[in-house]
């Protein structure tokens, strides 16, 4: 499936994010140490530090085969690696395989070519709050809210399986954002889009970051790699360059 849903249960620990003081922003949200990911023999990364700050936004960037989506998922805590140290919201986090639930919560991957279930587009989106057991009103209220956000309400009635690639997008952006996750891990998310879709998608990121998520975006699209206040990083020959 294109897009992670953990069972975790109960209230949103992080529900009320978007209204942390200032002083709390910049702080570390996730630090790893010593990363490496072999595939067999082949060394695809050996990445020494890497800092994701609390409403930090990032883009990850890199050739063809540098690791980039495989970086994601070990982030997102969907593929194993080998891990010195991760620290959490400044808990050292002791075991990463798999990743405690606390972690599986408040860290969500999307997939670059998302998937839907085919029953309807607000069923998706709220797929992974009916996990979580909130209440069908509440679910109601952060769908309706979530697709007013990705512009997607006009599709209510659309069958998923018709919906075009950057509506699809869309959706899938909604479906994370409902989980008000702390980290958004956005794989190439306007690769197989151009036009207004693609713009349509690019306006939506800075919006995450304002309300509590930090994002990282591997992508090649100059236009996320321009958005103001994001920071680059970048994979050559295995190794993660800060810029
Ligand atoms: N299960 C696997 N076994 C062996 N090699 C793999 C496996 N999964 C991925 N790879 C290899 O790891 C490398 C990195 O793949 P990855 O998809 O992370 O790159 P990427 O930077 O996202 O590329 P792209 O820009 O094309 O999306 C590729 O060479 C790929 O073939
Ligand atoms: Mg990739």
């Amino acid at each position: 499936m294109s897009f992670t849903i953990h069972t975790s249960i109960s209230a949103a620990v992080y529900e009320n994010e978007n209204v942390k003081p200032r002083d709390e922003r910049r702080k570390a949200l996730l630090g790893v140490r010593g990363l490496r990911k072999h595939h067999g023999e082949r060394l695809l990364f050996d990445i020494e530090r890497i800092e994701i700050a609390t409403h930090g936004a990032y883009v990850l960037t890199g050739v063809n085969g540098a690791g980039k989506s495989t970086l994601l998922r070990v982030l997102g805590g969907l593929e194993r690696a080998e891990i010195d140290s991760l620290r959490f919201e400044g808990q050292d986090v002791l075991r990463v395989h798999p990743y405690p639930r606390a972690l599986r919560k408040a860290i969500v991957y999307v997939h670059q070519h998302p998937i839907l279930f085919s029953t309807s587009v607000p069923h998706n989106i709220g797929y992974g709050l009916e996990l979580r057991r909130l209440h069908k009103d509440e679910i109601a209220g952060r769908v309706e809210a979530a697709m007013a956000w990705a512009g997607v309400t006009h599709l209510r009635d659309s069958d998923p399986a018709k919906l075009s690639g950057g509506e699809k997008q869309r959706v899938a952006l909604a479906r994370a954002k409902v989980l008000q996750p702390r980290l958004l891990l956005l794989d190439e998310p306007t690769a197989n889009l151009d036009g207004q879709a693609r713009e349509q998608v690019i306006e939506l990121i800075p919006t995450l970051v304002e309300a509590g998520s930090s994002v990282v975006i591997a992508c090649h699209d100059r236009d996320l790699i321009g958005l103001p206040g994001v920071q680059r990083f970048k994979l050559r020959d295995g190794r993660l360059e800060i810029r």
